[in-house]
């Protein structure tokens, strides 16, 4: 399917591994020219490399951490009339809520819920005034399902979805949407806990990983990146300006429910 997007300019936030880089591929895929980010300035360089050479596509570079504000404000210079931003940002670390103090709590709030919103405020006027505009913020299935332990991530994302429900609304007629895609379990760095960077699993030990992930995934399998990743360009399509406020459960049918 032609997603119709071909020359677009997307920026698509913490995009260098994972469910961010699975969305970068898959707009370059439709032809859009991209600004990447991430942390570490080397995966992003290689991660970069890597969509030049596949889709042929300009990818600019922009390192650092997103909710800096001074991060944002290159990202925003790297595509100054951007058509499509994605936001995603690394999750708070797992950490039980008696543990939880203010600073971490605002850290996290600021990183899921205040970050994002700072560059849809950024860029939502320009998309209006241009008709066309597409913005997807992922989030996470425990918007719907709290998991312990990750309190956090799940006040501040559910915070931002309910913050952007009414935005959405003032811009729908302009052709600018807004939506949210929810993971479940996809397989990337973030479902394997933490580890060394650059350290490979044991084959054996990550297949009774992911099958004891799975398990209770009606699809019997996690994720990939690319098939979300195809979820986030469709949204990002111009046969999808009908569908705003949404929140899109990319879940293998986890979330149980007829509605
Ligand atoms: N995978 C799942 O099944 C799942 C389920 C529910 C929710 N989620 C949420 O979805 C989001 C993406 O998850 P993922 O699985 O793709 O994680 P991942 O595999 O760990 O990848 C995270 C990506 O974000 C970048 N990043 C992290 N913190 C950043 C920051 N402060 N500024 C800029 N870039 C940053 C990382 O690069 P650097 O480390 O180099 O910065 C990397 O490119 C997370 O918020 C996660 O909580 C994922």
């Amino acid at each position: 399917m032609d997603l119709g997007i071909r020359g677009k300019k997307a920026i698509v936030c913490a995009s260098s591994r994972g469910l961010g880089k699975g969305c970068a591929l898959a707009l370059a895929e439709a032809g859009c020219d991209l600004t990447v980010n991430g942390r570490d300035e080397k995966v992003l360089a290689r991660t970069a490399t890597e969509i030049r050479d596949r889709f042929g596509v300009e990818v600019a570079e922009v390192p650092g951490d997103v909710a800096d504000p001074a991060v944002q404000k290159q990202l925003l210079a790297a595509a100054p009339q951007v058509d499509i931003l994605v936001n995603n940002n690394g999750g708070p670390p797992y950490r039980p809520f008696s543990e939880l103090n203010r600073d971490s709590i605002l850290k996290g709030v600021t990183n899921n819920m205040v970050a994002p919103l700072e560059l849809v405020q950024a860029v939502i006027g320009g998309m209006a005034d241009r008709g066309f505009g597409r913005i997807v913020n992922i989030t996470s299935l425990s918007v719907y399902v709290p998991i312990p332990g990750l309190d956090l991530s799940s006040g501040a994302r559910a915070g931002l979805t309910s913050f952007l429900a009414g935005v959405a609304r003032t811009v729908a007629d302009k052709n600018v949407t807004i939506n949210h895609m929810l993971p479940g379990k996809l397989d990337t760095d973030r479902l394997r806990g933490p580890h060394e960077a650059g350290t490979v699993e044991d084959p054996v030990a990550g297949a009774a990983r992911r099958a004891r992930l799975a398990a209770d995934v009606p699809a019997k399998r996690l994720g990939s990146p690319e098939e979300f990743g195809q979820v986030c360009a469709f949204l990002c399509s111009v046969h999808a300006g009908y569908l705003t406020g949404q929140n899109i459960m990319i879940d293998g049918g986890l979330y149980v429910s007829a509605f």
